[in-house]
């Protein structure tokens, strides 16, 4: 596909600049309505300060919030300003995902520059450039070229968003535990302590909100942390020195936004975090292929295999060769193979520095597999462990990626597991960003695409970056084989859609069949196999890992439901989601008129009837179902499942029958 036809299919831009030459008084207040008039910003300086407040359907979402920056130097941007000038654009395009979970995304928006200038002293410049979406609303700070200001430290983002109620949020802390791998806590707004973006909001009102960042670019992370009742302000992440931005101008901040939805399945099919982002950066995207895969990595999580060699090494040239054979036996397109490279036997958290990303352990035959690998059309997913070590890493970035390409891997499942990178800067710091962002870009120039574990949380840079296509940032399904407290909460898969998913595919490696843990008894997969099933449809990821050991697929029916879901989607649709409660998701196969249906809830058995008019109308499908067995239960009996197929059309709703922790998954074919 060539980079014109997958941008933008059509493109209408009405740019209108409309300078007022009004008095100060006039300009000073700005009002900005979505192109459906349903949500407004108004944009008051008040005597030299900088406040912005929203509305929806005439409903105060957020009360007047102050915008600004504080810099080393002392200057305060923010202060003591005037408005120069005002522009407004009206912007319509539908572009076209190479990948993802919708086929065409509409971005329409109107928008509206503020320019501003310090009253007296030294003169400063700074503009606010704001955009209403019918989903939502964002906005962004530009430094200009100036004459005061040049190379420039910022100390703290002044910007806040302040809530009208004391309403409660999904959140993470930012600074307690690390890679964003928490439990999801549901408190009041006041009970955060510092949250990493997104924060997802439920209003006393019945709104569901979410801020986070768009397009996060030589910047560092926005963290919230609540001040009086329900007050959220700007915290971005520091370096190790303290300071938080290194930036010269001309500059744009990352674009700070918030979806603003009636119910929760709003919030998942709201595209405004990609529509923030630059439209795609490579003039062809052929080089990049979402596929389901499977991987010597579950064996070790459990403890079976090793990632260094000794005699339980998992990655052995022999076992690479059984799990190939086992992905094209079962339509898997990649094999992900970790521990292959010399390093893993050091303490690789503490001494990230020994790893090698171009020289195999004496057992594991890199050529020999690829090639294999390639006579069976599968191709191994690459892996580069860093332990954190980034500068070890971007010494060998340029000859380990050349070393994948000549061998035909193109995708690389990258990891940053040590709570600092280098044994200094955090993960969401600007040092963090800049070597994230390296990785991405020197990736794509040898046509390799990137599955970020330990990552900085994504901020909608795949519409750009097509091959930033995955990644982890929450507590993946691993937890459930090795954590001391027991694995991931019932409830966990029924939030993350709505916290973390909202940010951008998840590499969550769903699809586990074997419920036993004998290595850890205490802990273990707190969901049904239909659960497990319906996650493939739930968690977004065009990487889609089958997690489970080949030996526990083989034979089991329930395995056809993983062999045939899709990874690349039409359209997607929710029928009906609570957060923490219960999902029911609906999408289209982008390359098949196959449609497919998961449902998954928390603790709580449910029942519900899902209209399925999505379908093409006055055509019969098989829907083939997999759904709890009767008994079924995450705690006792989390195997039995039944399979069925019924004839249904466009005019039936489908029951659904959920068990404690249970799902149900469905695939909707055409009947001949
Ligand atoms: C943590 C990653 O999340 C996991 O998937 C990987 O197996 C280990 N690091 C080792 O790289």
């Amino acid at each position: 596909m060539t980079k014109k036809s997958i941008q933008t299919v059509a493109a209408m831009i009405f740019a209108g600049t409309l300078a007022f030459s009004c008095s100060e008084q006039n300009l000073s207040r700005q009002t900005l309505k979505s192109p459906d008039g349903m949500n407004k910003i108004i944009l008051t300086v008040d005597d030299g300060e900088i406040y912005y407040s929203v509305f929806r359907k005439g409903e105060e979402v957020l009360k007047p919030s102050q915008l600004g920056f504080v810099l080393k130097n002392g200057t305060v941007l923010g202060t003591r300003m005037k408005v120069d000038n005002v522009s407004r654009n009206s912007f319509n395009e539908t572009w076209e995902q190479p990948w993802g979970e919708k086929r065409l995304i509409e971005n329409r928006y109107e928008e509206m520059t503020i320019h501003l200038s310090s009253g007296n002293g030294e003169k400063h410049y700074m503009n606010l450039i704001f955009r209403a979406f019918n989903d939502g609303i964002a906005f962004r700070y530009e430094i200009p070229e100036q004459e005061h200001i040049d190379s420039f430290v910022i100390a703290d983002e002044l910007t806040q968003f302040s809530l009208p109620t004391t309403d409660s949020a999904w959140w993470i802390s930012a600074y307690k535990g690390e890679y964003y791998e928490n439990i999801t806590k549901h408190t009041p707004l006041n009970q955060i302590d510092t949250a990493s973006c997104p924060v997802t909001i439920k209003t006393v009102n019945d709104k569901y909100l979410v801020i986070h960042e768009a397009n996060l670019t030589d910047y560092a992370a926005m963290n919230l942390y609540c001040t009086g009742e329900s007050t959220l302000n700007c915290d971005l992440t520091p370096w190790s020195t303290g300071e938080k931005v290194f930036a010269k101008a001309p500059m744009k901040s990352p674009w700070r936004m918030m979806i603003i939805a009636d119910k929760p399945g709003d919030l998942i099919t709201s595209y405004l975090e990609l529509n923030l982002n630059e439209p795609c950066a490579f003039d062809d995207v052929s080089w990049i292929e979402p596929c389901r895969y499977i991987g010597i990595w579950w064996g070790m999580h459990m403890g079976y295999y090793t990632w260094h060699m000794g005699p339980n090494h998992g990655a052995t040239t022999e076992n690479a060769m059984k799990y190939i054979d086992f992905a094209a036996e079962h339509g898997f397109k990649g094999v992900l193979v970790e521990g292959w490279n010399k390093g893993w036997e050091n303490d690789w958290t503490k001494e990230g520095d020994k790893f090698s990303f171009t020289e195999p352990y004496p057992d594991f035959d890199l050529e020999k597999v690829t090639a294999y690998g390639h006579s069976k059309g599968v191709k191994l997913v690459g892996h580069h462990e860093t332990g954190g070590a980034t500068r070890n890493y971007e010494k060998q970035l340029e000859d380990a990626f050349a070393l994948y390409k000549k061998l035909g891997v193109n995708s690389v499942k990258t990891g940053y597991v040590s709570p600092l990178l280098d044994g200094k800067e955090r993960h969401s710091s600007q040092y963090g960003v800049r070597h994230m962002r390296k990785v991405v870009e020197t990736a794509a120039k040898y046509h390799i695409s990137i599955d970020n574990h330990e990552p900085v949380m994504p901020t909608g840079l795949r519409r750009t970056f097509p091959n930033l296509m995955t990644g982890e940032g929450m507590r993946g399904q691993e937890y459930n084989a090795w954590s001391t407290d027991g694995g991931n909460p019932v409830n966990h898969t029924c939030i993350i859609p709505f916290t973390r998913g909202l940010a951008g595919p998840m590499d969550y490696t769903p699809g586990v069949f074997n419920f036993e843990n004998p290595v850890n008894p205490g802990t273990r997969v707190k969901t049904t196999l239909a659960h497990q099933l319906a996650l493939f449809v739930i968690l977004y990821s065009p990487l889609q890992m089958a997690c489970d050991l080949p030996e526990n697929y083989e034979g089991n029916p329930a395995f056809k439901f993983i062999e045939n879901v899709p990874v690349n989607w039409d359209v997607t649709k929710v029928p009906d989601a609570e957060i923490g409660e219960y999902v029911y998701m609906v999408r289209k196969d982008r390359n098949s008129k196959d449609w497919y249906l998961g449902c998954i809830t928390n603790d709580n058995p449910r029942e519900a009837n899902i209209n399925l008019s999505f379908l093409e109308k006055n055509k019969l499908y098989n829907a083939e179902v997999y759904r709890d067995g009767d008994g079924a239960n995450w705690e006792t009996n989390p195997t039995s499942v039944t399979i069925e197929t019924v004839t249904v059309s466009s005019n039936d709703f489908l029951p659904v029958k959920l068990a404690p922790g249970g799902g149900m998954a469905v695939r909707f074919t055409l009947q001949q």
